[in-house]
């Protein structure tokens, strides 16, 4: 150890500042911990504001067949039913509670004639069940519980924050180390329990819609302190992300527009999705939609700019389009010069969501570390193999909440807060110090440069479709990018240095990546957002396992954990889903689900 750190000590560590975050915060202080949210960015930044379309929840306000149930079928069909059910049990009966709670708090939502939360249509929903405000429902629900969360006694929040590596007593988690951005200070909080709501990673791939925080550091931290990372090759490409011009390339086009009756078409002016899904048709789940757009590229139908038409222009009076979507028209008209009530937008796929992450018990959010809990994106679990928009702002809610009252009360089982390990407090100062010491002359490596390699071999080699040879070139990649990157060196000091950080970030985005390749690579098949070029189809047999990642010796390993199959009258839930098909039953479940009735629909 070569300095004083600067030290903080709180019964629950939080990290991340997004909804997850504030809710999980809010809980804990709400049972009577001390409650730190450590924040990588300002408060209020988080990548919660980019779910813009609104929080899924069976309240019926529109649609009266809806239901949690249905909401529950849904969800794991929309998944492939490898989601764990007993997440999508408690999320889809608990977001309802945790809506009218958000409203309660102050939550602004639109509201139909009568006075309800208003419900707008949305991908692979049954009925119109996602509650929203214009499309800001993201920075709506931030704003509320970030209001509620600073009025929680017992809450404080650190910002622009940096954590690099979760600090261990035993195999228990206290605490973590890391850096304050603007001043390069290191920072050591001491913790009876953490909870990781450090949100998704998309940045090392070439467009996303992520911000600059969404580099995977709470993953890659968890799976250093041992924990699991389930589904990790499950990768969310939203259909549409802005493709033009390219500084806006990535930059989301929210679902909310395909809610409002948008429609998708190619260059010969067709709606394709008509033919690609003809029940759901733009509505389709992500996955099926953003494989259509790539298609349709492939097929030479493509927009001038590699993309599809979406046009909301000829759906929609000017004055509707400009009070449902007030968000797209100013970025358009901002960004593009496009006026989206009178033409149509030039979308694109972009990385977006990653449904993998730590692996969680369904009703605690605990991972399997001691003491560590994880919630939102940062977890696996409720989505599967592809996520139904909408569902992550509820999911936030309702396992945000579980996380927070779990770790709660695990930190205040604790007798007195175990000492932190000198050995690993002088091992993450010299890690985190490494960039900055001038010892490599021309064999230093530059961060960026890193960044930019990582991203190529993601984007080209791990996207959209994947294939056995393109995929062991993107594991190559990783291997020699993560052997460049221990000379990874950095000029100026530790004060506002963003190349500095970047090394950091490297680090976790080159972990995450190898954990999507190494898990892609293990599941041939595909489904949901795994799109194997050379396994077209499902396999039975990985349709009933979750593949995780793990640390074994050192190195990251591969392995298979069942998937606890849905008891009888649970699986008969399916047939509520208006787009239930019986013939896309897995064996094991043939035969359980009983004809549709009518009435169901
Ligand atoms: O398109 C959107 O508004 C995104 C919503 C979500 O990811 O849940």
């Amino acid at each position: 150890m070569s300095e004083s750190y600067q030290t903080r000590e709180c019964d629950v560590l939080v990290v991340g500042a997004g909804g997850a975050g504030l809710r999980a915060a809010i809980a804990a202080a709400e049972a009577g911990c001390s409650t730190l949210v450590v924040s990588k960015s300002l408060l209020g930044k988080a990548h919660t504001v980019m779910a813009e379309g609104g929080i899924a929840a069976g309240l019926a306000n529109l649609d009266t067949p809806d239901s949690w149930e249905v909401h529950f079928a849904d969800t794991m069909l929309g998944g492939q039913l490898i989601n764990n059910w007993r997440m999508v049990d408690l999320y889809s009966r608990e977001v309802i509670d945790r809506v009218y709670e958000l409203e309660r708090w102050g939550g602004l939502f639109d509201r139909t004639d009568d006075g309800l939360i208003m419900q707008r249509a949305f991908g692979a929903h049954s009925w119109k069940r996602l509650c929203h405000v214009g499309d800001r429902t993201g920075l709506e629900l931030i704003r509320t519980l970030q209001d509620k969360m600073v009025h929680t006694a017992g809450t404080d929040v650190l910002m622009e924050c940096t954590l690099t590596r979760l600090l261990t007593h035993g195999d228990r988690v206290c605490g973590a180390f890391g850096y304050l951005r603007n001043t390069g200070e290191l920072i050591v909080i001491r913790a009876g329990a953490v909870v990781m709501a450090s949100g998704g990673w998309g940045r090392m791939f070439r467009y996303t819609s992520n911000s600059w925080e969404g580099t995977g550091d709470g993953a890659a931290m968890a799976f250093e302190a041992g924990a699991e990372l389930q589904d990790m090759e499950f990768v969310q490409f939203h259909p549409t992300g802005m493709i033009w011009p390219p500084g806006a390339r990535g930059i989301l086009v929210t679902e909310a527009v395909r809610g409002e009756g948008g429609i998708l078409r190619n260059s010969e002016g067709e709606r394709f999705m008509e033919r690609y899904d003809p029940v759901k048709k733009d509505l389709s789940s992500r996955d099926v939609v953003a494989r259509s757009i790539y298609k349709e590229v492939v097929a030479g139908r493509g927009s001038p700019h590699g993309g599809a038409f979406l046009d909301i222009a000829s759906r929609r009076s000017a004055a509707d389009i400009r009070k449902r979507l007030p968000s797209m028209c100013d970025q358009f008209e901002a960004l593009a010069g496009v006026d989206i009530s009178k033409e149509p937008m030039e979308v694109g796929p972009t990385i977006h969501y990653t449904m993998g992450g730590i692996r969680v018990d369904a009703e605690t959010a605990a991972s399997t570390v001691p003491g560590l809990y994880a919630a939102g994106e940062a977890a696996a679990g409720l989505h599967g193999a592809n996520r139904l928009g909408g569902n992550s702002l509820g999911d936030i809610l309702v396992f945000g909440r579980r996380a927070g009252e779990a770790a709660a009360s695990s930190a205040k089982g604790l007798g007195a807060r175990p000492a932190v390990s000198k050995k690993q407090l002088a091992d993450a100062e010299a890690a985190v110090l490494l960039p900055l010491a001038h010892d490599l002359g021309e064999k230093a490596e530059n961060s960026y440069v890193i960044h930019r390699a990582l991203q190529e071999a993601m984007q080209d080699d791990a996207g959209i479709g994947r294939s056995e040879e393109s995929l062991n070139r993107a594991l190559t990649a990783i291997g020699e990018l993560t052997e460049r990157s221990k000379r990874m060196r950095v000029g100026g000091g530790r004060v506002l240095n963003p190349g500095w950080h970047t090394c950091r970030d490297v680090l976790s985005m080159l972990t995450v990546s190898e954990a999507i390749v190494r898990c892609a690579i293990a599941r041939r098949e595909s489904r949901g957002s795994q799109w194997r070029f050379d396994f077209p189809d499902k396999d039975a047999h990985l349709g009933r396992i979750n593949l995780v990642a793990r640390k074994r010796r050192g190195a990251m390993v591969v392995e298979e954990r069942a998937n606890e199959p849905m008891p009888d009258d649970v699986v008969t839930r399916l047939a509520r889903s208006r787009f239930f098909d019986p013939a896309t039953l897995p064996l094991h479940y043939a035969g359980k689900v009983p004809a549709q009735s009518p009435e169901a629909h």
